[in-house]
């Protein structure tokens, strides 16, 4: 469907353009070569963490940061079911129990108490997702996860640049991942990176990317010998992508500064409308906006009325515990908050390039539904 006001467009300039022609001028190292690691090299200077590791895909980070964990069969992952369903997969993946718990409705993140109710002698990990850009009640969540000596790892997909006070999402856990597929803050088309502090789940996701392959250097460029010392995947970011990135990266900030200030002016608009909630993140919190979603009453027949004016909005998320498919592995969740706001909750167009003149169209024909 072609929509007069998509839901994102995505951010470029010249600057991609000219990395992504010099990578395939070069004629050389497609796959792998220098951009990798320069790339990873921004992205961790960027949320102030020691190491960063590319994947091909968030959801291939999050896999492989399981693995590199060590978590695996017997052991449960506390997940929001309020989530894109890759969140609650990764525990499955590595043979491993998603445990959902429920969320609280300021950040739309992972409710510590309800947290705390799903803890037993089997928990490993928690797995809490920043919605939509807004930083959930981590530091909370930490002191859950420390008290109970249980790894946390963020999922930062959505949330690239948020933090609280001085400190990035992504940094509070053990480790985190962050995405960067079309939608999301920067992006590399298809992508995904972990970032941690840990030299040890570094290394092992070194080789969980490639083959389990020992590389002291490149591999397609080398004539030397190299050994196979674990089972491994290719969930590699290629070079070409990553040149994308180097170029993507270095506009995070302006790219930030633009849809905070969007969100901004939708803020002020639709907080004169009663029949809509806008989220506001607690004080301290810094919000990037990858998602702008608000609670709307009668939020199935407004979405339809948007349609109607070719302006397009979306829920994110259903709850993940509903679906078919976990329906089918037999998941008879409580989650209270999650089935509310899922019912209530819509998110509307927000990327940086976004118009006064189009978030002007967004609120009229909000308005013109409620009369
Ligand atoms: C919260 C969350 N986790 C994980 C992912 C997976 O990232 P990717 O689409 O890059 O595999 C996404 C992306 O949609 C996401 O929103």
């Amino acid at each position: 469907m072609s929509w007069k006001l998509p839901l994102f467009k995505i951010y470029w300039d010249d600057d991609d353009l000219v990395n992504v022609d010099e990578s395939i001028k070069s004629g050389m190292n497609w796959a792998v070569g220098a951009q990798v690691s320069e790339f990873e090299d921004l992205i961790a200077q960027s949320i102030e963490a020691k190491y960063a590791v590319t994947f091909n895909s968030g959801t291939s980070a999050l896999h492989s940061l399981l693995l590199a964990h060590g978590i695996g069969k017997g052991d449960e992952v506390i997940v929001p079911s309020f989530t894109f369903i890759s969140t609650a997969n990764s525990p499955l993946f590595v043979g491993a129990k998603p445990v959902f718990a429920d969320i609280e409705d300021e950040t739309m993140g992972l409710d510590p108490d309800s947290v705390l109710e799903k803890i037993n002698q089997n928990t490993r990990a928690i797995l809490p997702v920043h919605y939509g850009g807004c930083p959930c009640h981590i530091r909370e969540l930490k002191e859950i996860a420390e008290d109970h000596d249980l790894i946390l790892i963020e999922d930062a997909a959505e949330a690239q640049g948020a933090k609280i006070k001085d400190k990035y999402v992504g940094t509070f856990g053990d480790s985190a991942i962050l995405s960067f597929c079309q939608n999301k803050i920067i992006t590399t088309g298809e992508g995904g990176a972990v970032v941690t502090d840990s030299q040890e789940i570094y290394e092992k996701l070194h080789l969980i990317r490639s083959h389990g392959r020992l590389e002291t250097t490149n591999y397609f460029t080398s004539y030397e010998p190299f050994d196979y010392i674990d089972i491994g995947y290719n969930f590699r970011m290629s070079n070409i992508t990553s040149a994308l990135g180097i170029a993507q990266i270095k506009k995070l900030d302006k790219i930030v500064e633009m849809r905070r200030k969007n969100a901004e002016y939708l803020n002020k608009k639709l907080d004169n409308i009663k029949q809509i909630q806008t989220l506001n993140a607690p004080e301290d919190y810094f919000h990037v906006y990858q998602l702008y979603s608000v609670i709307a009453e009668n939020r199935d027949d407004l979405m339809s009325h948007l349609a109607g004016a070719g302006i397009m909005s979306k829920v994110y998320f259903d709850p993940v515990h509903l679906t078919q498919f976990y329906r089918g592995l037999g998941y008879e969740e409580n989650l209270p908050v999650t089935e509310r706001v899922s019912q209530e909750i819509v998110t509307l167009p927000m990327f940086p390039t976004l118009q006064k003149s189009e978030m002007d169209l967004i609120v009229d024909e909000i308005r013109k539904f409620y009369g």
